[in-house]
C-alpha cells in the first residue's frame, strides 16, 4: 500500500488526455484504414493462437500448470499505520533525523536484525506541505483554514507560515518571537482532520498508530505488545484507544487551560497526543470510517474553537459519537511517558514497566535513545520488553556508577517541593535527605535551589539536566538497594558500556 499513490494519478489523468486528444486529430483520421488492417490480423492471430492452446498442443502461459505457492504471510507491522504530526514551526529544528530514520523504515531489509524497524505504512502531517527527502508531508489544514467560520486570528498565524515558506524563509526563526502559543492553537485543529485522512488512505489498517515530532517511539515493543492485543477477543475490532492518559478538569484550578469557559465543557479524560497514542480499527471505521463528515462536525468544531488541546477534543468527539464507550487508558498507561529521559520521574514501584514512548525529545536525545534501542532490543528475550530499569542503567550520571558520592548535578525536573527552614546549604540539605524520610518514602535525591536557599528531597530519581545555581545529590546506596530489589534490573548486562563500544550497528 503505497501512501503516495494520489500522486501518480494527477500524472495518469494528464498523459491519458493527452492520448485521447492524439487520438482525434486529424492525423489520426487519415490512419485509419492501417489501423484497420492492424486490427483483423491482430484478431486473426488471437483466433490462432486460442484455438493452439484449447487443443492442449502447448503450455498455457497464463495459467502455469504449477500451483502458484501460497502468498508469503504478511507481517504483523504491514496490518499497522504510523501517523507522525508537526508543524512548521518546529519541522525545521528537530525532525529531520526522525523523518530520515522513519523514511528508511518504510521497507523490510534483505538481512534482518533484531533491532531493525519496519515501518511500511507511514503518514506525515503538519501545516503545510514539504518534502524532506522521499517524505512527503501532508498540510492537513489546507481545508479548515479556508473555513469562514474559524477564529481569524488563530488562522492568521497558518498563512503567516505559507507567507514565510512560499518566500523561502525558515518560518521557524520568527516563531520563536511570541507566537509560539499561535503555533499551538493552530496545532489542535490537526487531530480530527488528521485521522480523517489517515482512515481514508488505510480503511482497514488494525491500528493507527500516533506520535508527534518531539515522541520517542520504540516502535518494536509497541508492535510486540500490540500483537499479543490483536490475538484477544475480536481483536482490533474491539474498540481500543491506549495511550498516556489524562484529565482536562473542568474544575476552576484548570480553568486557565481552556479558553473562556464553555458551558458544554466537563471533565474529559484524554490520551495526550505527544506521548503517542494507539486507536484500534473498531473506534476509527465506527467514527471517521462510518461518516464522511466526521471531522467538520459543527459540535466538535465549536468544541475545538474554545478548548486547548486538539487531542482531548479528539477524545470527546469518540466518545459523544461512541456513547457509553471509556476507553481505556489504564490498559496501557505507564508505557506511554509524557517527558524526556531527562525529565523523567523514576518511580521506584514502577521501575520493570515496559516503554513504549517518550516525550518532548530533543534531537539529541532522539540521537542517544536510538543508539540505546539498537544495543538493548538484541539482548531482549522474545516475549521482555525495553523497561524504564533499562534507560535508567543506560543513562544514569556517570558518578552513580563509581563512588564516590556527588554535589554538583541537577535534576531539575518537579521534585516534591519540601521545603526545610532550617535549611541554608547544600550540606544541610544532603543531611537532611540522608537522616529524614520523605513524606512518600525514602529519600533518594535532594536538590538544593542556591539563589532560593530551598533545599528538595525526593523519594523517587531524575537523570537531570544541569542547571545554574543547583546542587544535587543522589543516595547512592538506597538507590542501588531499590535497583537490587527489582528483579528486571541488570538483566541486560551492563548496557551503558555496551552503547559506548563500537561493534553495536
Ligand atoms: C546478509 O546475510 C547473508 C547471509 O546470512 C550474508 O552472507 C551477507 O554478508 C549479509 N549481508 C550484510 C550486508 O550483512
Ligand atoms: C455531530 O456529532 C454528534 C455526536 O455524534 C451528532 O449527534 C450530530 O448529529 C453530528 N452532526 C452532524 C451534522 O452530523
Amino acid at each position: 500500500m503505497s501512501s503516495e499513490e494520489d500522486f501518480d494519478m494527477p500524472l495518469l489523468a494528464a498523459d491519458s488526455r493527452a492520448r485521447y486528444e492524439w487520438a482525434n486529430s486529424e492525423k489520426t483520421k487519415r490512419r485509419r484504414p492501417v489501423a484497420r488492417l492492424f486490427v483483423k490480423l491482430s484478431l486473426a492471430l488471437y483466433v490462432m493462437v486460442t484455438a493452439v492452446l484449447l487443443m492442449g498442443q502447448v503450455p498455457n502461459p497464463w495459467s502455469p500448470a504449477e500451483p502458484s505457492p501460497p502468498p508469503a504471510e504478511r507481517r504483523f507491522e504491514e496490518s499497522l499505520l504510523l501517523t507522525l504530526k508537526t508543524g512548521s514551526a518546529v519541522l525545521y529544528n528537530r525532525s529531520p533525523v526522525q523523518l530520515m530514520h522513519l523514511s528508511a523504515s518504510r521497507k523490510a531489509p534483505a538481512n534482518e536484525t533484531r533491532w531493525h524497524e519496519y515501518i511500511p505504512n507511514q503518514l506525515f502531517y503538519s501545516d503545510a506541505e514539504e518534502w524532506v527527502g522521499d517524505v512527503h508531508i501532508r498540510d492537513v489544514l489546507q481545508t479548515v483554514a479556508k473555513d469562514p467560520a474559524r477564529p481569524g486570528d488563530v488562522f492568521d498565524e497558518y498563512r503567516r507560515l505559507h507567507s514565510s515558506l512560499s518566500n523561502h524563509q525558515d518560518p521557524s526563526a520568527s516563531s520563536k518571537r511570541g507566537s509560539e502559543s499561535r503555533g499551538w492553537e493552530l496545532d489542535k485543529y490537526k487531530f480530527l482532520p488528521l485521522h480523517a485522512d489517515a482512515a481514508r488512505r488505510f480503511p482497514d489498517v488494525k491500528y493507527t498508530v500516533s506520535v508527534e515530532a518531539d515522541t520517542f517511539l520504540f516502535w518494536n515493543q509497541l508492535v510486540k505488545w500490540l500483537k499479543e492485543r490483536d490475538r484477544e477477543g475480536k481483536g482490533a475490532d474491539e474498540l481500543k484507544m491506549w495511550g498516556n492518559g489524562n484529565l482536562l478538569a473542568a474544575s476552576l484550578a484548570d480553568l486557565e487551560y481552556i479558553m473562556g469557559r464553555p458551558s458544554w465543557w466537563q471533565d474529559i479524560s484524554f490520551a495526550h497526543g505527544g506521548s503517542g497514542y494507539v486507536i484500534s480499527r473498531g473506534v476509527v471505521q465506527s467514527t471517521f470510517g462510518s461518516d464522511a463528515q466526521f471531522e467538520n462536525n459543527a459540535t466538535f468544531l465549536s468544541y475545538l474553537d474554545d478548548s486547548c488541546c486538539g487531542d482531548a477534543v479528539l477524545a470527546q468527539a469518540l466518545q459523544e459519537r461512541l456513547p457509553g464507550w471509556i476507553p481505556p487508558y489504564d490498559e496501557s498507561e505507564p508505557r506511554f511517558i509524557g517527558e524526556s529521559p531527562a525529565l523523567f520521574n523514576f518511580v521506584p514501584h514502577q521501575w520493570c514497566e515496559a516503554v513504549f514512548t517518550l516525550h518532548g525529545i530533543t534531537a539529541f536525545d532522539y540521537v542517544r535513545l536510538d543508539r540505546f534501542r539498537r544495543t538493548v532490543e538484541p539482548l531482549l528475550a522474545e516475549d521482555d520488553y525495553i523497561r524504564r530499569a533499562d534507560l535508567w542503567e543506560a543513562l544514569m550520571p556517570i558518578f552513580l556508577r563509581d563512588p564516590p558520592l556527588p554535589l554538583g548535578q541537577d535534576p531539575s525536573g518537579g521534585l516534591s517541593i519540601v521545603t526545610l527552614d532550617d535549611e541554608t546549604t547544600a550540606e544541610e540539605c544532603h543531611e537532611a535527605c540522608v537522616v529524614t524520610p520523605t513524606d512518600d518514602g525514602e529519600c533518594l535525591m535532594w536538590t538544593f535551589d542556591n539563589s532560593a536557599s530551598t533545599c528538595y528531597r525526593s523519594p523517587t530519581v531524575y537523570i537531570g539536566q544541569g542547571k545554574v545555581d543547583f546542587t544535587t545529590g543522589y543516595h547512592k546506596q538506597r538507590i542501588d538497594a531499590m535497583r537490587a530489589s527489582h528483579d528486571c534490573s541488570g538483566r541486560l548486562g551492563n548496557i551503558a558500556s555496551l552503547m559506548a563500544e563500537s561493534h553495536v550497528a
